[in-house]
């Protein structure tokens, strides 16, 4: 569509059609089961405290159910702007094509799900490891309204481009963190997760690939260009969770273990803990073959501000 290589050979008949077919229910994916908690959920490198000597193995195991709890968590509240994001689209161009409009409702109603699917994640997490789990984002939604709002302050592309990356991360966090693991088998629960929540983002990338074609088509290169200052600015909005949840998970530690740590040991567990949760959430989607595509075919100067440079 419209020349962009990254669109080719998509059409929104088809996402729909996948959508229907591999649709799941919360209950389907949780109901009367619960995650393995006498063993790591997630593969150590999502944490990134193994070189952490003042650790014990007993304390990584409970970082290690943490750094689980922070990706539904983060997740299931990232994805609260997707539906008035998405809305905004299909109220804007209401009478366009029905298709169109059934992928991008769809998109939305499934990025509800996921946040119930997320929710129950962090219920059934607290129930199985027998503690509570310390939230950055409060129920009382203060601070997702928040970032909600300073989200969708932006325009529409920039948005499609942090939902594309973000939505590309989830691909490789269940194949190359689960499916594709063999030194030591992930829970069963948490890969299912991971599974279900990928094959519906696997329609999502799809849908936005098709969604920032038509939105780069009326803009100018220069337009192009400041797109990504803007997805620079939305990344410091979710960074900032990054670093607030991180420091959550030391509190949910010391709550657990009763472990007091020094002013250098929190730091240092801090900036590890913050730097893996940035690099698992952000990084491997910025980074992933097919977002790099997309960013290099929108802008090179743009890409060149994430640090994207043209292959070979
Ligand atoms: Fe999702
Ligand atoms: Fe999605």
């Amino acid at each position: 569509m419209d020349g962009y290589e990254f669109a080719r050979g998509l059409d929104h008949a088809s996402i729909v059609a996948a959508s229907e077919r591999v649709a799941w229910t919360v209950d389907e994916v949780l109901e009367g089961r619960s995650f393995d908690a006498s063993r790591p959920l997630v593969p150590a490198s999502w944490v990134g405290t193994n070189e952490l000597g003042f650790l014990d193995r007993d304390e990584q195991r409970v970082l290690n159910h943490c750094r689980a709890f922070s990706y539904a968590h983060l997740l299931g509240n990232f994805e609260e702007f997707a539906p008035p994001h998405l809305g905004g689209i299909v109220q804007r161009d209401w009478h366009e094509d029905r298709a169109r409009l059934r992928a991008l409702l769809r998109f939305g109603d499934e990025e509800m799900k996921h946040q119930q699917l997320f929710r129950r994640t962090e219920e059934v997490l607290a129930q199985s490891c027998g503690h509570p789990f310390v939230r950055y984002f409060d129920d009382d939604k203060v601070r997702v309204t928040a970032l909600t709002n300073a989200i969708l302050a932006h325009p529409p592309l920039p948005r499609f481009l942090m939902v594309l990356a973000l939505e590309w991360g989830t691909q490789r966090h269940y194949v190359e963190s689960i499916r594709d693991r063999t030194e030591e088998p992930g829970d069963p629960l948490y890969a299912e997760i991971l599974r279900a929540h990928w094959v519906e983002e696997a329609q999502h990338v799809k849908a936005d690939a098709l969604e920032i074609a038509i939105l780069a088509r009326q803009m100018t290169r220069d337009e192009l260009t400041a797109t990504f200052d803007h997805l620079l600015t939305l990344g410091g909005l979710v960074d900032t969770a990054f670093a607030g949840q991180a420091a959550r998970e030391i509190e949910t530690l010391r709550q657990v273990t009763g472990r007091a740590f020094s002013p250098e040991q929190s730091d240092a567990l801090h900036e590890t803990l913050h730097g893996s949760l940035s690099g698992i959430m952000a990084g491997v989607g910025l980074s992933h073959p097919r977002f790099v595509d997309v960013a290099l075919e929108l802008s090179r100067e743009g890409a060149a501000k994430l640090g994207i440079a043209p292959r070979g």
